[in-house]
């Protein structure tokens, strides 16, 4: 593929692949974009156009209207075709299979990247969807999917779900509640056991993630979920998957706050409480890579104060002093992996080469925004709440 540009060229040239400058709703500013889809004239003789900010993450993807589009440099996609001599066409017929089967997935990740769904209502709430999610196309095609904030089954219509609130007894996510500080509580529930409630969990989940909610059986995870507890039940926050068993010592899989609860310090809580799981099975633990950006953003917070609190916490046995730490240290006592331990360290620019040896050297200013960061960190996960002991999957 290589892409030609042309100048002002009028809407009705416009096709699926182009790319130009649209003004982004959230900002009002103008940034390249790719049309994904056009949706055809609707009564006013109007299209739509769904899409994709380049260089910005994919849940900013909107329908727009020919109003936000700017037609001075329009890039268009064109596909180049290799011109083929006989010999490669017996070779070709047998690749057609293959190929065909290659479109499909091809096309079926075409989909994906469209939300396809608008909105769903969740208990109090009503929130707009981030991106695609495998929901039965029949619901996607509704303004709203509503869903029993309980048991996560989704429905067409609220009289539809208050048919099912009159039959449905949960006031809590299923499984085991193994945590309970305050009003949040965590349930431990296994894919195997609960499996539709973890189908709902996942459909749920993927429209907030982009990249992957479950490769493959949702029995071989299990999902904890945090909840806020008041007088009507215990309302879901949010959630992290985990395999039962992990060859390459993941500790979480899938992680996610709703929107609703996002930004206030939650996330941060469940990254704690998957790091106290690890801490209990006495070994290091990752999250499955690739993080989102968010993701990303979270993980970083929460390895560096955690890095942090053991370096400046000081040690009884030395009066005060504080004892000299290696990598393996900081991983043994925070259970986060030593790859992960270097990169903190190494984010936090506080290894040091002095004197032939390296040394941690934190200045106050470091020092001072991680304790005005913890002074923000008003709940935290009390390992005393925590009645839980690792199973033996294999
Ligand atoms: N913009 C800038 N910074 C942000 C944002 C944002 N939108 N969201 C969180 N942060 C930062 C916070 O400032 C905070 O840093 P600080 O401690 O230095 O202030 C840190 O990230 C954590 O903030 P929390 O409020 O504890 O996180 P939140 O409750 O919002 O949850 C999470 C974070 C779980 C990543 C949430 O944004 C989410 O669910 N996103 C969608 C799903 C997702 O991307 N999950 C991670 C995928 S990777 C994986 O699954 C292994
Ligand atoms: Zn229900």
């Amino acid at each position: 593929m290589s892409s030609t540009s042309c100048s002002a060229i009028a809407v009705s040239t416009l096709t699926e692949g182009c790319r130009l400058d649209v003004c982004m709703k959230k900002t009002g500013e103008w940034q390249l974009a790719e049309i994904l889809r056009i949706q055809e004239s609707n009564k006013l003789g109007k299209r739509k156009f769904h899409v994709h900010y380049v260089g910005f993450n994919r849940r900013l993807d909107e329908w727009v209207d020919e109003e936000d589009l700017h037609f001075q440099n329009v890039q268009k996609l064109v596909a180049r075709v290799a011109p083929q001599d006989t010999s490669t066409l017996k070779r070709n017929n047998r690749k057609m299979k293959c190929a065909e089967s290659k479109k499909a997935t091809e096309q079926k990740k075409a989909i994906e990247v469209l939300k396809n769904v608008e909105m769903i209502e969740l208990g109090r709430y009503r929130i707009k969807s981030w991106y695609f999610s495998p929901y039965p196309q029949e619901l996607c095609k509704l303004n709203c999917i509503y869903l029993c904030e309980f048991c996560l089954k989704y429905c067409p219509s609220q009289a539809c779900l208050g048919r099912h609130l009159c039959k449905c007894k949960l006031k809590h996510p299923p499984g085991k509640e193994i945590y309970r500080k305050d009003t949040i509580s965590f349930f431990e529930i296994d894919g195997r056991i609960n499996k539709i409630y973890a189908q709902n969990l996942c459909l749920l989940a993927k429209l907030f993630l982009d990249h992957k909610v479950l490769d493959y059986g949702i029995e071989t995870f299990i999902f904890y979920v945090m909840t806020e507890f008041d007088s009507r039940g215990f309302h879901i926050v949010g959630y992290f998957s985990k395999e039962k068993i992990s060859t390459e010592d993941y500790n979480v899989a899938c992680i996610l706050i709703l929107p609703q609860y996002q930004r206030k310090g939650y996330g941060t809580l469940l990254i704690e409480f998957s790091y106290a799981l690890s801490k209990i099975e006495g070994k290091a633990g990752t999250p499955e890579k690739p993080l989102s950006d968010l993701g990303l953003l979270s993980y970083r917070s929460y390895w560096a104060h955690a890095v942090l609190e053991v370096l400046l916490s000081q040690d009884p046995t030395t009066k005060g002093e504080r004892s000299a730490k290696t990598i393996n240290d900081i991983s043994q006592l925070t259970s986060i992996m030593p790859e992960d331990v270097i990169s903190t360290l190494k984010s936090l620019d506080i290894v040091k080469y002095f004197r032939g040896q390296h040394i941690i050297c934190i200045n106050r200013d470091t020092i001072a925004q991680y304790e005005a960061a913890m002074k923000k960190r008003t709940i935290r996960i009390d390992p005393k709440c925590l009645k839980w002991t690792p199973k033996n999957w294999s």
